[in-house]
């Protein structure tokens, strides 16, 4: 067996997954009977203990598995034993940005926008369930039958969902977004066609002079991605403050300060939410708020700093088109109370907000600047939008439409 097929292969054969369990069980025992304390030792000598442990385990049971078997074995057993199972490989894999498990047998990775399945399983759902408890135990959270599904964010910043039976029919389901050790840079954008070096030299200018804007998309667009990017041409006196519901942004400016929402504890009491965080900014002196997200009443209070002398601030939020962001404005303003009618609102939104930058992936992964939109005031009370960039899906190219007769 040589081949990277071949490997494949033999992992993913029932006999391989039992021979696993049965060498996991094997490796438990051992160290309970002695009694080692693992989790304190360095991962240098775990590793030496393992393959120690599974040479040993092949000669005894006499298995039929060459020294490059053995060597994926205790590979694997060392993933189980103090890594994240059958995905550890893949959780240290820096190319890959989502692991999807749909239950034991269907796991997938998103690498560079793309979904592919790979060549990983379970051995059961009781297995991925595990998997999923050692990944939420660190940071004090777990799944189970009270509470089946689990929305959380690891220390390294990565997104954590699970959802497991009897709500996920079909078995427990994880998905894990790694967060981006370093944020994609514009060179990064353009390299992969994200954007033209037209529109990255419009933004910048619009930046610096201070423009209102919104990054609009839908989930995983690459909102906060741009944000991110957007940020970092502000100039470095201003200060900045950004709330967030779980710092992503990464600004390197001197008056920075980041504010975090806090969810109510168990007792559905304490929370701090955004709204309470953007009123509090408005008396920090801020130059600029950023909002990571708009998705609640805070909605009111941050169009409220956008027409009280914070320009340049800027926010992100979920809708697939400049007409539907303006829609889910008024949506949210709604929820959160708003009284005045629909035209007063749009009087707001005009005056409060200069640009639309909206992202898109699309169907085929990438992902796209698809148009940036100058809102021009009110015309027979629907906000005028102008299109100064848009992507045409056809040609497959950035637009720049001040060129456009
Ligand atoms: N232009 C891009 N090309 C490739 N990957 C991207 C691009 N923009 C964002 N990503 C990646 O897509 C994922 C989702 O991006 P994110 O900005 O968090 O989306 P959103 O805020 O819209 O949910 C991240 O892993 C990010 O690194
Ligand atoms: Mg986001």
């Amino acid at each position: 067996m040589s081949t990277p097929e071949q490997v494949s292969r033999f992992r993913l054969s029932d006999q391989y997954q039992q021979l696993k369990s049965a060498l996991h069980r094997h490796l438990i025992a051992q160290i309970e009977e002695r009694d080692l304390d693992i989790d304190r030792w360095p991962p240098a000598k775990t590793e030496r203990f393992v393959l120690e442990q599974v040479r040993r385990y092949v000669v005894e049971q006499k298995l039929a598995v060459n020294a490059r078997e053995a060597e994926v074995l205790a590979r694997d057993a060392l993933h189980e034993l103090v890594g994240f199972g059958p995905i550890q490989a893949l959780v240290e894999d820096d190319t890959v940005n989502d692991i999807i498990v749909n239950g034991p047998n269907a796991v997938f990775v998103e690498r560079e926008g793309r979904l592919s399945a790979v060549p990983v399983r379970f051995v059961d759902d009781t297995h991925v369930v595990r998997v999923i408890q050692r990944i939420l135990a660190p940071i004090g959270r777990r799944v189970d039958e009270s509470t089946p599904m689990v929305d959380a964010r690891l220390s390294d910043g990565s997104r954590v969902n699970a959802i497991i039976p009897p709500i996920a029919l079909d078995g427990p389901c994880l998905s894990i977004r790694k967060f981006r050790k370093t944020p994609l840079s514009a060179e990064d954008l353009l390299r992969m066609g994200s954007v033209s070096q037209g529109e990255l030299d419009y933004l910048k200018e619009r930046v610096e002079k201070r423009t209102n804007l919104i990054v609009i998309g839908g989930t995983g667009s690459g909102k906060t991605t741009f944000l991110n990017l957007l940020s970092q041409w502000i100039p470095n006196g201003e200060r900045v403050i950004t709330i967030e519901d779980a710092a992503e942004l990464r600004l390197h400016h001197e008056h920075t300060v980041r504010l975090e929402t806090r969810p109510p504890n168990l007792e559905g009491q304490r929370a701090v939410t955004a709204r309470d965080l953007v009123r509090n900014a408005l008396r920090m002196r801020p130059d600029r708020i950023i909002v990571g997200e708009v998705r609640g009443d805070e909605v009111l209070d941050m169009l409220q700093a956008m027409n009280t002398g914070h320009d340049g601030s800027m926010t992100t939020l979920h809708a697939n088109s400049p007409r539907d962001a303006i829609h889910r404005l008024e949506l949210l303003a709604g929820f959160a109370g708003y009284t005045g009618s629909e035209q007063t609102f749009r009087g707001q939104v005009a005056a409060a907000i200069q640009l639309l930058v909206h992202v898109a992936r699309l169907p085929s992964g990438p992902r796209r600047l698809m148009s940036v939109v100058e809102v021009r005031g009110l015309r027979d009370g629907q906000l005028a939008m102008h299109d100064v960039f848009r992507y045409d899906l056809e040609r497959e190219r950035h637009v720049d439409c001040r060129e456009a007769p």
